[in-house]
């Protein structure tokens, strides 16, 4: 039978979804009012509405690219990050809510300093964590640092889409080469991830460059630390936080040691209780 309306349109792409999504049904929907244009709550409204033959081309389609693990944050463009919507594709890798607690404790941490302060996130991809940051402590100066050109293009989408050109610097360069001044509070979610253990979909249509941490996924630290301190100002109080895989604590809290032998150095766990950030702070 062809597909006429939301109600046949979305039974038949979440049963062809069952074997690429834990969540077919939810992601037949979520598919569906981006083609619509409608809230969850007005595809249930919606349910005996007559689609267009442009409408099921469109979400066949999309549903295909599903089917194939492609992200639905990529097929949709946007993804919600601490309560902000970013502008993503292929380009960058797709804001995690495992990222959310290394934002958190940068703005606990802005806000004990009673001064302006100088920050950089290196390795920014879609902006999210310098973007969020930077929009509940508007009065800092931010640097977004990354390799990749094309990852710049979507963080410069999002920093004009939050109204942030005045507070946010793009650079392009690789690690904190490019930084152009001291900085205060230095952040970073690198790529740390082992590329052979990654999920199909993550690997297959997320930047390499964003999650290749190299044989051990500890490259990005071995290179960073060391060039953290190098760059972090000195003379005040001063830090940095990089986001770690969960099975990481022991080996970057080594590499922070011998890059910081006087500062206090703690992991941080996320909402799961899973070890997610290293915070380094020197006075
Ligand atoms: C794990 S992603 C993090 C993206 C974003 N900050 C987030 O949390 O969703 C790592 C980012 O670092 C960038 N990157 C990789 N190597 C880099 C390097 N040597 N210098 C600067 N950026 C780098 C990648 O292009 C990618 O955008």
């Amino acid at each position: 039978m062809a597909i006429t309306t939301v109600r046949e349109a979305l039974i038949e792409a979440a049963s062809s979804l069952i074997s690429a999504s834990l969540t077919p049904q939810l992601d037949a929907r979520v598919l569906l009012g981006h083609v619509l244009g409608l809230t969850q709550t007005q595809i249930l409204a919606a349910f005996n509405d007559q689609l267009s033959t442009e409408q099921v081309e469109q979400f066949q389609g999309l549903i295909e690219r599903r089917s194939a693990l492609e992200p639905i944050a990529y097929l949709i463009g946007s993804r919600e990050f601490y309560g902000l919507m970013f502008n993503v594709d292929r380009r960058v890798l797709v804001p995690r809510p495992d990222t959310e607690i290394l934002v958190e404790q940068a703005l606990t941490w802005i806000k004990q300093q009673q001064r302006p302060l100088v920050v950089a996130d290196i390795g920014t991809g879609s902006g999210c964590i310098a973007v969020a940051v930077t929009k509940h402590a508007p009065t800092i100066k931010m640097y977004a640092v990354d390799l990749s050109p094309a990852a710049l293009a979507v963080a410069q989408s999002n920093v004009e889409r939050h109204g942030l050109q005045q507070q946010i610097e793009l650079i392009h360069g690789d690690g904190v080469s490019q930084l152009p001044e001291p900085i205060d509070l230095l952040l970073s979610n690198p790529p740390y991830t082992l590329l052979d253990e990654i999920e199909p979909g993550v690997r297959l249509h997320e930047p390499t460059l964003a999650l290749d941490g190299g044989p051990d996924g500890l490259d990005c630290y071995r290179q960073l630390l060391p060039a953290t301190a190098a760059i972090l100002r000195q003379g005040l109080p001063s830090a940095a936080l990089f986001e770690i895989g969960a099975w990481q604590g022991s080996e970057v809290i080594a590499l922070a040691q011998a890059s910081f032998p006087q500062a206090k150095i703690q992991l941080v766990r996320d909402l799961a209780a899973r070890d997610r950030v290293v915070q380094i702070e020197q006075v």
